[in-house]
């Protein structure tokens, strides 16, 4: 089928990407010049598992064409795929502009039956909207479908998110765009789900509220275990066996961040609000978030004997593993607070340094993990990279100035860390 992807964000380019794996022919469109010449010639600008290959070979197929013309690509294209950044704006709410924007140029150039697909995480209501702003854009009357159809890629897995979905969700009430959309993810082995755009759009934002909830639920769990007693890998473990419950997002550590669940948190509850209903139960999963992160500091505060003067090596900026990712992080804020609290910090990330150096300039950017343990009062693990599983620690500690860990993502094991000399402390454990 002839598609085309308007934003070659992480989401456009990923199904741009994956569509044209697939055998669609996909254009994918950005008004950035210098990111559509840079992909045009296979370099991408995300660090996404798989993704190169996918782009280098269904740009020699030709499959897959990059173009700042929205016209150009709209004009041989059916399948017309919204997604545009939704980024919060000063009050939480999804800011829509470049929607609007995008909406409002492939209603200037249409010349025949299309099918927007709205991919980005929009508010309630947004099909409609779209819509609207097409028919008050259109230059000349051409039959059209706005459609739902929800992404729910993770990063550092999109690929396989995208080819291997949980679920296909359609958003629509016409049966013409439901047919093309069945037909094109047809080859998927997933549940589709067909039900009308207000529903579709709230799936995507009850899902990753619900998974946000489930990280601040484990949180908070954690943050009791440690006054008990308790474990916290072990209490998630034993809940994860019950199949209601599943093991998934029980991993607590210092609060989830990233460019959706924070951001789609706000968004809904705004929408409630907007709506009358006061969403308390999430209103409590983003303070509990917030303070995971401020408890987070106050343990490297009380480990290393205070801030003043002392030398804390950090070991991960990305708000998760496999991304080069630092919206929103955990990490960065973190290490953005001991900072401002009067340390002196060292960082190393195998894949953020560059996207984290303006946040955090005042940081200390170091070549690996063992440049960041020189002279350390404490060493903070706050993202859960491989390579620091494997890091050799018995010479970590001779390069220490105190034999101090925070493992705040209970990646590591104690009991092996304690037999080597460190005073080890985790989340919830
Ligand atoms: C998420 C959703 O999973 C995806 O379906 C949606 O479309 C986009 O948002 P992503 O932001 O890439 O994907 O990250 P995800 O893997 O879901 O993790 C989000 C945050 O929660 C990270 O900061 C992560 O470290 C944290 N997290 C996750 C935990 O702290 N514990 C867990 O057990 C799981």
């Amino acid at each position: 089928m002839e598609c085309c992807v308007i934003g070659t964000g992480y989401v456009g380019l990923v199904t741009g990407a994956c569509l044209a794996d697939m055998g669609n022919s996909v254009i994918c469109v950005d008004r950035d010049n210098l990111k559509i010449n840079k992909l045009s010639k296979g370099e991408i600008p995300i660090f996404e598992a798989g993704l190169e290959a996918i782009v280098t070979r269904c740009l020699k197929s030709g499959k897959l064409k990059f173009t700042t013309s929205t016209k150009e690509a709209v004009h041989v294209s059916t399948l017309i795929f919204i997604t545009v950044d939704t980024p919060s704006d000063y009050q939480g709410y999804a800011d829509l502009t470049h929607v609007d924007e995008v909406a409002g140029d492939i209603a200037s150039v249409m010349n025949g039956y299309k099918i927007i697909i709205n991919k980005s995480t929009v508010p309630v209501g947004t099909t409609r909207r779209v819509e609207r702003v097409i028919e008050e854009s259109l230059k000349e009357y051409h039959e059209f479908d706005v459609i739902s159809n929800p992404e729910f890629l993770r990063e550092g897995t999109a690929v396989s998110d995208f080819m291997k979905p949980a679920r296909i969700v359609i958003g629509s009430g016409s049966q013409k765009a439901i047919m093309m959309m069945t037909d094109l993810y047809r080859k998927m082995n997933a549940p589709l789900l067909i039900t009308d755009p207000v529903s579709a759009e709230m799936i995507k934002y009850a899902s990753n509220a619900f998974l946000a909830t489930k990280v601040s639920y484990i949180n908070a769990i954690a943050n009791i275990c440690e006054v008990v007693g308790a474990d916290v890998r072990e209490v998630s473990l034993g809940m994860g066996y019950d199949e209601r419950i599943g093991f998934e997002f029980l991993r607590a550590g210092p609060g989830f961040g990233g460019s959706c669940f924070p951001k789609d948190c706000r968004a809904l509850l705004r929408i409630a609000g907007d709506y009358g209903y006061n969403f308390k139960l999430l209103e409590g999963v983003m303070d509990v978030n917030r303070e995971q992160q401020l408890r987070t500091v106050d343990k490297i505060k009380r480990m290393a004997g205070g801030f003043d003067g002392k030398k804390i090596g950090v070991l991960g900026l990305a708000f998760k593993a496999n991304t080069d990712d630092i919206r929103e992080s955990p990490a960065v804020n973190i290490v953005s607070m001991v900072l401002s609290g009067g340390a002196e910090v060292s960082v190393y990330d195998p894949e953020a340094m560059e996207n984290a150096s303006e946040f955090i300039p005042e940081a200390k950017f170091a070549g690996d993990a063992y440049e960041v343990a020189a002279q350390a009062d404490i060493l903070v693990l706050l993202t859960e990279w491989d390579e620091f599983k494997w890091l050799d620690y018995t010479r970590i500690k001779e390069l220490m100035n105190s034999p101090v860990l925070l493992d705040a993502r209970n990646c590591l094991d104690p009991a092996v860390l304690r037999k080597i000399g460190y005073t080890y402390e985790g989340v919830g454990r």
